[in-house]
């Protein structure tokens, strides 16, 4: 059974936090947080909304921004680091709000590469034919889970959410997926609240970001440039072929040091660092719908998505973009 991302929605909280609020609560600066990260932006969810907030909100956008129903879905994938509960999974909660009658629900743990996660589930459980219409969210409120005294970690991270669906078709549009994951490196970038250790070294176990940022960033712009690689010759194509790249938009020199990696231009580099930050899960969904909604994404060009983060951890897959947005 072959299959297509159809829709797509998303949503980031009210509250606005520029940089120079940082500027008040720790030695910092706006033009050191540009100049190293990009981001300019990024929004707050207030103390009474949670990620399954953020969901509905995210298909309620993707309703209204696309001709579809979600009466029908069958499967509800969330991928987060942040749910409101260790359970109910969010996925559930959400199936509950949105009254969608028969859905397996499940949330995924991939932090910043769960998104793509959920698309390769998604496009597994329609081609062995379990299911035909997939509903996938990335979404988090890392505002929750962030150390306000780490000036190395919280400018970075914002809350927000996208919402696709994935669904049977006639024809493919799903391509062929990289998934990796160098485990012997989980302790460069955690959210723990247990007396324990990772790969045998201490952790803070305050429920609390932490991560060591220089080796994050290496690790990150390694991979991507030799997974990305990886994954066009998987799919037979030449990165001349590639319309978009969408990798995680974590920070802005990782993106922009991907692409003289992989001599790919970069204004076919689509991102949401600058205006949401590093918002984890949601941030290739966002960076895709903002892409549409601007008119540079069309029907039928064709799109690398890449995850990676804690794990740490790395997905990848090569789609054709069938979502066109209404008005
Ligand atoms: N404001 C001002 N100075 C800061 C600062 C801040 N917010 N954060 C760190 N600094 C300082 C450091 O203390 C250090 O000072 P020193 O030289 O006096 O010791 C200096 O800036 C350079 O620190 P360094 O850690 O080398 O900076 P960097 O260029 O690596 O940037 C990150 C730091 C965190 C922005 C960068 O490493 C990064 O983005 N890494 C990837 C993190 C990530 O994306 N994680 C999620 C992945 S999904």
């Amino acid at each position: 059974m072959n299959a297509a991302i159809t829709s797509i929605g998303i949503y980031a909280p009210e509250k606005r936090i520029d940089n120079s609020y940082f500027e008040k609560i720790i030695e910092t600066n706006d033009e050191w947080i540009r100049q190293r990260t990009g981001i300019q932006n990024r929004y707050y969810a207030r103390a009474d909304e949670f990620t399954s907030d953020l969901c509905v909100k995210a298909i309620e956008n993707l309703l209204e921004s696309n001709h579809t129903d979600i009466s029908d879905v069958d499967f509800i994938i969330v991928a987060t680091s942040t749910p409101d509960h260790t359970m109910p999974s969010v996925a559930s909660q959400v199936q509950a709000r949105m009254n969608i009658k028969k859905a397996g629900c499940m949330d995924v743990s991939a932090a910043c590469a769960g998104f793509v996660y959920g698309i390769i589930l998604a496009k597994g459980l329609i081609a062995s034919g379990a299911n035909k219409k997939v509903l996938v969210i990335g979404a988090e409120t890392l505002s929750k889970v962030m150390n306000f005294e780490d000036r190395t970690s919280c400018i970075l991270f914002g809350d927000g959410a996208g919402a696709v669906i994935v669904e049977a078709s006639e024809t493919n549009y799903i391509f062929r997926s990289i998934t990796e994951t160098d485990g012997g490196l989980g302790q460069n970038l955690y959210l723990s609240n247990q007396p324990a250790t990772i790969n045998g070294e201490a952790i803070i176990n305050d429920n609390k970001i932490h991560q060591n940022g220089r080796a994050v960033f290496k690790w990150a712009v390694s991979t991507l440039v030799e997974k990305i690689k990886n994954l066009v010759d998987l799919n037979q194509k030449t990165l001349k072929g590639i319309d978009w790249l969408i990798p995680h938009s974590a920070n802005l020199r990782i993106l922009e040091a991907v692409c003289e990696g992989l001599n790919f231009p970069k204004e076919q580099c689509l991102e949401s660092v600058k205006l949401y930050g590093n918002t984890s899960a949601a941030s290739i969904p966002i960076a895709w719908y903002n892409g549409l909604r601007s008119g540079k994404v069309r029907i039928d060009d064709t799109i690398i998505l890449a995850g990676f983060g804690g794990g740490l951890t790395f997905s990848s897959i090569c789609v054709q973009n069938r979502i066109s947005l209404r008005g």
